[in-house]
């Protein structure tokens, strides 16, 4: 069972970013937290991280053929990029869209997204935690499967 977890823009500044609403853990420490439990699932687990829109289709687009499931924080690209949509699209590789924040609970423009229809379900509003239950859900696609 393979599982990338992809982050966007800005999440490389996790811990100093506005912690009111992302929290104190920084990327590094969200991706140890994964790697852990990763090794408790027994899955298979690469993380990557870009601010650059195309860099991020690209990392979808080299998943094929290795990974069973993406995890994925589009973060503001959620809101905006028919690009990465259509990367998932195009990559059919079941995707589970997380957030750090209730996405809901915030601006109107957070309530869209581009990002939802193309995926296989969204977790949103538990922090760090957000991503730990999609690598749970990610286990459960592939015994469903
Ligand atoms: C985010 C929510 C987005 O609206 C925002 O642009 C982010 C982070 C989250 O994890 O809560 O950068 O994806």
């Amino acid at each position: 069972m393979k599982v990338l977890v992809i982050h966007g823009p800005n999440l490389n500044l996790l811990g100093t970013r506005e912690p009111g609403v992302y929290g104190q853990m920084t990327l590094d420490d969200i991706d140890a937290m994964l790697a852990e439990e990763a090794t408790a699932l027994g899955v298979e687990l690469k993380t990557f991280q870009s601010n650059s829109e195309g860099e991020l289709v690209t990392a979808i687009h080299d998943a094929v053929g290795w990974a069973d499931t993406l995890v994925i924080n589009p973060a503001a690209y959620t809101h905006t990029s028919v690009a990465l949509s259509d990367a998932i699209a195009a990559a059919g590789i079941p995707t589970i869209e997380v957030h750090l924040s209730n996405v809901y609970a915030r601006e109107a423009f957070r309530h869209h997204s581009f990002i939802a229809p193309v995926a296989v379900g969204q977790i949103a509003g538990f922090g760090p935690e957000s991503y730990r239950l999609a690598l749970h859900a990610a286990m459960r696609l592939k015994t469903e499967s």
